[in-house]
């Protein structure tokens, strides 16, 4: 279970607990003088009053004075405890929660979204909430918190995590069929977990054996532009010929695979002709086998194109919350599920016409950027136009439908 020990559970916490002991002390001293007066003073023990008072001012003083002191100490403990959860603490880390039907969207301040709030421990979050929809309201029950997004309206709530962990994050406001899946949670992570999930996502386009070759500082004595220093250069080396010395004696050799092994694990048994035996030999402890054959690789020219960088649809889908409301299992609930979409036929209606068209590329561009210009026959039209996707990000969700 996680750990209740943050600092705005535990303020409202603390409130509750207060005023709930004030009162429940209340109800028992009440209940208890009522029941003991009721059976002291019965009629057939005491058939006339014992007494009769009236306008005695210390009496009226006491009870009129001490509930409105009790009272009061349970509005100043709430008020100073609620002033505490409006106030957010000057370095907290500021992050974009939208709200749409049926899904939530984090953005954080250097541009990258998610759709799960990933939020370091001991570090204080201020989310801003927003919808682009309807009423929909953020609810992290762990942290106590619930504040409702409204268009056209900039709410916010702030919390800290104290503890690694997963919390839930509900939607509280009822806001259409979808509302119930409108689920996701805060990913509490350790600083340097968080650190490496912030790290901007610069997919390497660097051949691998060219890294290997940076990072191990090859580079330094062999030029990779053909130009000699105090080693051999590694320009285009597939197919060249050398001419080394085995045990003084010379030979020559056609550059390959197993030469450039051997040459990198013993250099100093086969030396180029004319250079000095002064390379470190690298064992499988400094190379391993695999990044010694990316080098290899890289070296014969196996890899002069960068590896293109790929856009992950799949993540898009998720973080823009497709998933939400497009199933990928075929269970149709909000929207039409993406399972077999590619060989689907839909019927549509276009301008209160009904048609039905065959699923290709074109049909799902018109249907992420103007998804409401044609509807699916039996759906309601509140997808939101994905228009703020790149073109290529458009392109990439199409051939990764079209696979579905
Ligand atoms: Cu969003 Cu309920």
């Amino acid at each position: 279970m996680n750990s209740l020990a943050n600092p705005t559970a535990q303020a409202v916490d603390n409130v509750l607990i207060y005023i709930f002991g004030v009162s429940l002390l209340l109800l028992l001293g009440i209940t208890v003088a009522t029941i003991y007066l009721v059976v002291k003073y019965r009629r057939s023990k005491y058939p006339e009053p014992t007494s009769d008072c009236h306008g005695n001012m210390w009496l009226e003083a006491i009870w009129t004075i001490l509930p409105t002191l009790i009272v009061l100490t349970m509005f100043w403990y709430g008020w100073t405890n609620y002033t505490g959860l409006r106030e957010v603490p000057d370095d907290a880390l500021e992050i974009t929660a939208t709200a749409r039907m049926w899904s939530w969207q984090f953005e954080y301040p250097d541009g990258r979204r998610a759709n799960k709030l990933y939020v370091p421990v001991n570090k204080p979050i201020k989310v801003h909430l927003k919808s682009t929809d309807v009423l929909h309201s953020f609810f992290a029950p762990a942290f106590r918190v619930k504040r409702d997004a409204v268009p056209g309206i900039d709410t916010y709530v702030w919390f800290e995590a104290t503890q690694p962990g997963s919390y839930d994050i509900f939607c509280a406001e009822y806001c259409g069929v979808g509302h119930a899946d409108m689920t996701t949670s805060i990913e509490a992570l350790a600083e340097a977990e968080y650190a490496t999930w912030s790290q901007p996502q610069q997919p390497s386009t660097e051949p691998r054996g060219l890294t290997v070759l940076n990072e191990l500082g090859c580079t330094g004595c062999h030029s990779l532009d053909g130009s000699e220093g105090i080693a051999p250069s590694l320009f285009e080396l597939s197919g060249q010929q050398r001419k080394i010395s085995v045990d003084g004696k010379l030979s020559e050799v056609t550059i390959d695979v197993e030469y450039l092994r051997r040459a990198i694990r013993e250099p100093n048994a086969e030396l180029v002709e004319g250079y000095d035996p002064m390379m470190p030999s690298y064992d499988d402890a400094t190379l391993s086998d695999e990044d010694l054959q990316a080098v290899i690789d890289y070296l014969l020219g196996k890899v002069a194109e960068a590896e293109s960088v790929q856009i992950n649809a799949n993540e898009l889908l998720e973080n823009n919350g497709c998933i939400g409301c497009h199933s990928t299992d075929g269970s149709e609930s909000i929207a039409p599920t993406f399972k077999g979409i590619a060989e689907r036929e839909v019927t549509i209606i276009r301008d209160g016409q009904e048609m039905t068209l065959k699923v290709d590329v074109d049909y799902l561009r018109r249907a992420l950027l103007k998804p409401n210009e044609e509807l699916v026959k039996g759906f309601p039209g509140i997808m939101p136009a994905a228009d703020y996707l790149s073109d290529d990000e458009i392109e990439a969700i199409i051939q990764h439908l079209l696979k579905q």
